[in-house]
């Protein structure tokens, strides 16, 4: 049981960032130099899965034209001898396969999994939500597909977060079984009260194929939506579900405050800036 395949939800409308996306897919936006999808995908590439299926809708070619070879522009970049930015633009759309497909409707997370239930076809596979951005010496996707491949079962990643925030997030119920990792015995999706922990879901899940029958008997759950935590908890009745404690430092850039400070970041250790940016953060009078 070996990870190949990571899917990529990436249909949501992106409200939170309006008026910026209004135009623009919420996963464009640029940390530093780099759109905020392509973190994640460099994550999958790192951590050994090649094949990237990500599920777009109305308004995302952005995203399609950035993972393609754009041909006008290597062509003016050979011209102008900028071999390293030829190559930056390169790497990427070179090393994996990306297919893409579309969902139709805004029904939740675990309908935008759904979706690729054919491209998956019966076997495990990674999803990565790309407003979780995670700064990791060893990247998490890596960290979790060790502990998958040792426990042939579905792994979620999650990380401790303080009482007051449970209700933003999927929470799970674990007891712990070794270092950094629980066996799940409950999950519930944004709990207004009494959440069971604070152990957080984040977005990074190891799953069996077993999750489509799942998602196939949730009802709507929070907002309306199919949720994927939904469909883990009928998942949990069938097969087992661990949580995994990843190492790292995880941004949500999904909301504005997460996205600045994923910013300020990725910019202190990018090579081309990150002294003149120190100098100036040291500088401000705050
Ligand atoms: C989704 C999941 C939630 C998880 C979170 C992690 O929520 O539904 O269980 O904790 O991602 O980022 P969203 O933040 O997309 O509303």
């Amino acid at each position: 049981m070996k990870l190949k395949k990571a899917v990529f939800p990436a249909a949501g409308f992106g409200t939170r960032f309006l008026p910026a996306t209004k135009a623009i897919p919420k996963e464009m936006l640029p940390l530093v130099d780099k759109p905020l999808i392509q973190y994640a995908v460099e994550e999958a590439h790192h951590s050994g899965l090649k094949e990237i299926i990500i599920v777009t809708g109305m308004g995302k070619t952005a995203i399609e034209d950035h993972f393609d070879t754009s041909f006008e522009l290597e062509i003016l970049l050979k011209e102008r001898g900028k071999h390293e930015t030829l190559k930056m633009i390169e790497n990427i759309s070179d090393l994996v396969h990306f297919a893409y497909t579309r969902q139709k409707k805004p029904l939740g997370l675990g309908h935008a999994i759904h979706i690729t239930k054919n491209l998956i076809n019966n076997e495990p596979f990674a999803v990565f939500l790309g407003d979780d951005v995670i700064d990791a010496k060893v990247p998490v996707m890596r960290q979790m597909s060790r502990v998958f491949e040792k426990l042939h079962s579905t792994v979620l990643a999650v990380q401790k977060v303080p009482k007051t925030q449970t209700h933003l997030y999927g929470i799970i119920k674990g007891r712990k079984v070794a270092p950094r990792i629980y066996k799940v015995e409950d999950l519930v999706e944004k709990p207004k009260a009494n959440a069971p922990s604070n152990l957080a879901i984040i977005g990074r899940y190891a799953l069996t194929p077993g999750i489509f029958e799942a998602i196939e008997e949730t009802k709507p759950g929070k907002g309306g939506e199919i949720q994927l935590t939904d469909a883990l908890r009928i998942l949990l009745k069938k097969e087992d579900i661990y949580a995994y404690e990843f190492e790292g430092t995880r941004y949500d850039a999904g909301e504005k405050l997460g996205f600045l400070k994923a910013n300020v970041a990725f910019g202190l250790k990018h090579r081309e800036i990150k002294d003149e940016f120190r100098a100036f953060l040291k500088n401000l009078r705050i």
